[in-house]
């Protein structure tokens, strides 16, 4: 497998930590989103978190002026046709990301492999709507939230994706001491499934938003639980607004099972415009 320049489409929270492991692995990345005020936020963001690991002399300031010529931003019309390797990474929203799939198959060459980072959508539904040769290179490839930092990486293969592809990238991943895991194509794949009742049962114990308690669970998970984060941290980081598609989307996958059901809390933060930790509000306030 020889992954040498990829697009990830979405500059948002997810294809922006995508696109910078990429470059930081020395793959020549485009990264595209429909808002060019996103592009713009993403590739300062990222320059920034560069040039910090440069202060704490974790990166030489020679590496890190090579990567940055590595990544480029780019409007969703310039796109370039020879990608290797294509990530979407937009919104959770499968008719949105099935319409760009639909685009982008005419658009790239027909070795250009496809895949969606998707939380929770069937992989073999979006590949529906490409040509039959592109089926065989369309997976799911999804990255976890920081993606540079984070190591898991599902590789999901749907009804027509060819073994050998998700094989293949499987082990170049690893390669490159990511830790992938194959997955079946099925709703929330491993960890989005498993995590539902991370969220779901923390919402259901407070009911209410009420810090002091949402605190008191968070502080418990990380200091009797060993987590990392806490529920309410952790989907603050998430994105309360993708959380939310992917808790509906899991819930309607398994016929509305009730230990995947959404919360009203959930909801009425969405509607608020409270996604969280992007736009500094979410369960906690940010500076
Ligand atoms: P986000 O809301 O931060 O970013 C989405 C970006 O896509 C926005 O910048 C938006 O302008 C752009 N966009 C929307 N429609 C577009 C289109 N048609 N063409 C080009 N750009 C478009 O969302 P986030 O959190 O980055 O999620 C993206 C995907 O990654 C979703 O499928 C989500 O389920 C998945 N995901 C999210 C994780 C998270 O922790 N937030 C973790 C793993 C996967």
């Amino acid at each position: 497998m020889n992954i040498q320049k990829v697009v990830v489409i979405g500059a948002g929270t997810m294809g922006s930590g995508i696109a910078q492991w990429f470059a930081q692995e020395m793959c020549y990345v485009e990264l595209i989103d429909n808002s060019s005020e996103q592009l713009q936020k993403a590739l300062s963001s990222i320059h920034s978190s560069w040039d910090k690991l440069v202060e704490k002399e974790k990166l030489t300031s020679c590496k890190v002026s090579q990567m940055k010529k590595f990544l480029e931003i780019k409007s969703v019309e310039n796109i370039s046709k020879d990608a290797d390797l294509v990530i979407e990474a937009i919104i959770e929203n499968l008719e949105v990301k099935k319409e760009l799939f639909k685009k982008l198959d005419q658009h790239f060459e027909p070795h250009t492999i496809f895949a969606s980072n998707t939380s929770s959508f069937p992989i073999e539904l979006m590949a529906e709507v490409v040509t039959k040769t592109r089926k065989e290179r369309f997976l799911g490839l999804h990255f976890f939230n920081p993606a540079p930092i984070m190591k898991l990486v599902e590789v999901i293969k749907g009804r027509d994706s060819a073994p050998k592809i998700c094989e293949d990238l499987y082990q170049w991943f690893e390669s490159r001491k990511k830790m992938p895991a194959m997955c079946k194509d099925s709703p929330g794949f491993i960890v989005n499934r498993v995590a539902r009742n991370f969220y779901g049962e923390p919402l259901r114990i407070v009911e209410t938003e009420d810090e002091v308690k949402m605190k008191e669970v968070d502080s418990i998970l990380k200091t009797v639980g060993g987590f990392k984060m806490g529920p309410f941290e952790l989907m603050d980081l998430i994105g309360i607004d993708v959380n939310y598609s992917v808790t509906c989307s899991v819930w309607e996958a398994y016929d509305k099972e009730p230990r995947f059901a959404p919360h009203t809390l959930q909801k009425k933060m969405v509607d608020e415009k409270r996604f969280g930790r992007k736009v500094k509000h979410g369960f906690y306030k940010y500076d």
